[in-house]
């Protein structure tokens, strides 16, 4: 290869990179989702029991300084502008990625302030490894500040799940309101 467009390739690679920090994180292999049974405040949420609806599922944690919160409200958004009968086929699920700190409780706080209908949930570190796996998410918890707190790189798509049960769509971040709502009107047709 000439050398330069080695160096162009080069850039071309490191480019790339620094535009999808938020996808080093996620394990290889096409993602096939699948069922889980997680804790919330309110009780377990077991997604057998959601066949029907639409699930849209986000990886996260309550301690994330950004990017949960605009990926949160953008999904409050969308259910915010089904109608009541649409709403109450869709369930926006946040799972934890930080189960050491996020408890059922924080979790139900932290949801309740984007939408009073968004559950939070969490599990034991293997639960929470085994749901992201199935995804296709990751997450790695950085090491600890002085003070002790850490921050967790996480995976930023919203996994849509079809009223079948099965993985359908990941909308990546930043997708707008309006994609969310085409998303699950599409699925709920
Ligand atoms: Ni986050």
């Amino acid at each position: 290869m000439h050398p330069l467009r080695q160096i162009l390739a080069f850039l071309l690679f490191a480019a790339a990179l620094a535009g999808c920090s938020e996808q080093r994180v996620e394990p290889p292999g096409a993602p096939r989702g699948g069922d889980f049974v997680l804790r919330s405040a309110g009780g377990p949420v077991d997604t057998r029991a959601l066949r029907g609806k639409v699930l849209l599922i986000y990886f996260g944690y309550t301690h994330c300084p950004d990017v949960c919160p605009a990926s949160l409200a953008a999904g409050a958004q969308a259910l915010n502008t089904l109608s009541p009968e649409e709403r109450g086929k869709v369930r926006l699920i946040m799972v934890s990625v930080d189960p050491e700190r996020d408890t059922p409780e924080r979790l139900k706080e932290y949801t309740a302030y984007f939408h009073p209908e968004m559950l939070g949930v969490t599990g034991s570190a293997e639960e929470i490894a085994a749901v992201a796996k199935a995804f296709g998410a990751g997450y790695i918890r950085q090491p600890a500040r002085p003070d002790g707190s850490y921050a967790v790189d996480h995976t930023t798509r919203t996994y849509a799940v079809a009223p079948d049960g099965k993985l359908a769509v990941a909308l990546e971040l930043n997708a707008p309101a309006e994609k969310y709502l085409e998303t699950v009107r599409g699925l709920l047709r």
